[in-house]
């Protein structure tokens, strides 16, 4: 049985790839193993999004070229597949074989060709009409949580960004199918599911099968209300793109309880100028309309976001402006990069003449000014008991378990391992970097 070592860089819907490319090779008699010294085939999940997690990818192979005696067969496969296609074969030595992010199916087709003798196998194809986005209990990444793609693609072209040109057009999956698959997942003992994708709440089936009965503005809202019904414990939702952000969505969280207390809402900038230059589709003022809009529900939902500084033109005025807007909406976490400019993307051909000192000075001043309204917020847990999924055993203390708050907090608790799978109550103690500590009570704080 040759056996498989898969490693993912990136965001959630990598994870999920990797998760479904597990779930064939499994199926087709392949054992995939976490260990990559005895894998004979090692395949690499690969991010794009900035700079730094391609170079990681070359680093990598690099790595493992010291490591082992004899290479084991190497394939390529993500973003950066997608992005460089033939051409990394230039790139990494002893690297075998190249797929897309669409052509993931097929990943078992291209390791039989290599072992044929074929060499530079690549797959940059679209996607199998009957494609199956299933993943088998064992290849999950929790047993307790799943994730959901919803939707693949985007349309928006951010003039940074490199998304729609690696995962090609918006395509939304049936919602009959969605649906089918979270009820499937409920009755295999999951408690939670992602619904994901890179913009969520631009989700726009052909078709109304599976939405008849639920009512909203906004497919995305009737399809949350829809999984809502299935009865799953809890379901979570990212990323959303601010422009179709809509009121109705607010309205199925407020009306459903098991749409937890959490929205991701990238802002990127503070300035309209920058935003603008950004091509986001949204104005500052609007954003913040919508982040009251969700401080108005009566349920306490966290909020996080995604910023970048120094974007080609950033000044200090625009920067300042980013940091009053991360002030105003108060979030509980931010991701904040340094603008890093992606070949074939429309900012490429922008001057980029933010320093990469002065991007540190900005990157480490946000970071210092989220920091503090972070801690405030924080603060209003301490004492206070929240619903924690736990995940799993943590991996400091044997005594203590891990898991998400319906706000996806991570929550470090004094717990045992029978209340693996149960959503129980913590009273937080202390809060910590990135994560809350706290302890087991029964019933009701
Ligand atoms: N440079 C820096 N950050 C970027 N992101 C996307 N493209 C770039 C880029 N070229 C960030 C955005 C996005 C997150 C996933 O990555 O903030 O929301
Ligand atoms: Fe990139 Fe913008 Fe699409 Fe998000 S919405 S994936 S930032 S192009």
């Amino acid at each position: 049985m040759k056996k498989v070592y898969l490693e993912t860089f990136g965001c959630q819907m990598n994870v999920s790839d990797s998760e479904r490319v597990a779930t064939v090779l499994a199926d087709k008699g392949f054992e995939v193993t976490p260990d990559e010294l005895s894998a004979d085939i090692v395949l690499l999940n690969t991010c794009s999004v900035r700079e730094k997690a391609e170079h990681k990818l070359y680093a990598r192979v690099g790595r493992m070229r010291k490591s082992r005696q004899v290479m084991p067969m190497v394939g390529v496969m993500g973003c950066v597949a997608q992005l460089e296609g033939e051409t990394l074969f230039n790139k990494i030595e002893g690297l075998d074989f190249v797929i897309g992010t669409r052509a993931i199916g097929r990943v078992a087709e291209a390791i039989e060709k290599v072992y044929d003798g074929n060499r530079a196998v690549t797959d940059l194809g679209d996607r199998e009409k009957d494609y199956d986005w299933s993943v088998s209990d064992p290849q999950r990444h929790s047993r307790y949580v799943a994730f959901v793609p919803i939707i693949e693609g985007c349309n928006k072209f951010c003039t940074y960004c490199i998304v729609p040109f690696s995962r090609g057009r918006e395509e939304s999956l049936p919602a009959s199918e969605i649906v089918r698959h979270v009820l499937e997942l409920r009755r295999s003992g999951v408690k939670e599911v992602h619904l994901i994708g890179q913009n969520v709440n631009s989700y726009r089936p052909t078709n109304e099968s599976g939405l008849e009965t639920f009512p909203g503005a906004t497919p995305f809202s009737r399809l949350l209300r829809a999984v809502a019904a299935t009865g799953i414990e809890r379901i979570k939702f990212n990323t959303s793109f601010p422009r179709d952000f809509h009121a109705d969505i607010i309205d199925a969280i407020n009306e459903n309880k098991n749409l937890c207390n959490w929205v991701h809402l990238p802002v990127q900038s503070g300035s309209d100028r920058v935003l603008k230059r950004m091509k986001r589709g949204h104005t500052i003022e609007s954003y913040f309309k919508k982040i009251d809009k969700l401080k108005d529900s009566h349920r306490d939902l966290a909020l996080t976001t995604d910023i970048i500084v120094g974007f080609p033109g950033e000044s200090e005025a625009d920067f300042m402006e980013t940091v009053r807007a991360v002030e105003y909406c108060g979030f509980d976490s931010a991701y904040i990069f340094k603008y890093s400019p992606r070949p074939g993307t429309p900012a490429f051909t922008m001057d980029d003449d933010v320093s990469p000192g002065e991007k540190k000075l900005r990157f480490l001043e946000l970071e210092k000014v989220q920091k503090r309204s972070q801690q405030n917020r924080l603060q209003r847990y301490i004492g206070n008991t929240i619903e924690v999924l736990a995940e799993r055993v943590s991996a400091r203390s044997e005594d203590d378990l891990t898991g998400h708050s319906t706000c996806h907090k991570l929550v470090n608790f004094r717990g045992s391992q029978e209340m693996l799978g149960n959503v129980v109550n913590v009273r937080i103690r202390e809060i910590r970097t990135n994560s809350l500590f706290g302890e087991f009570v029964k019933g009701k704080g």
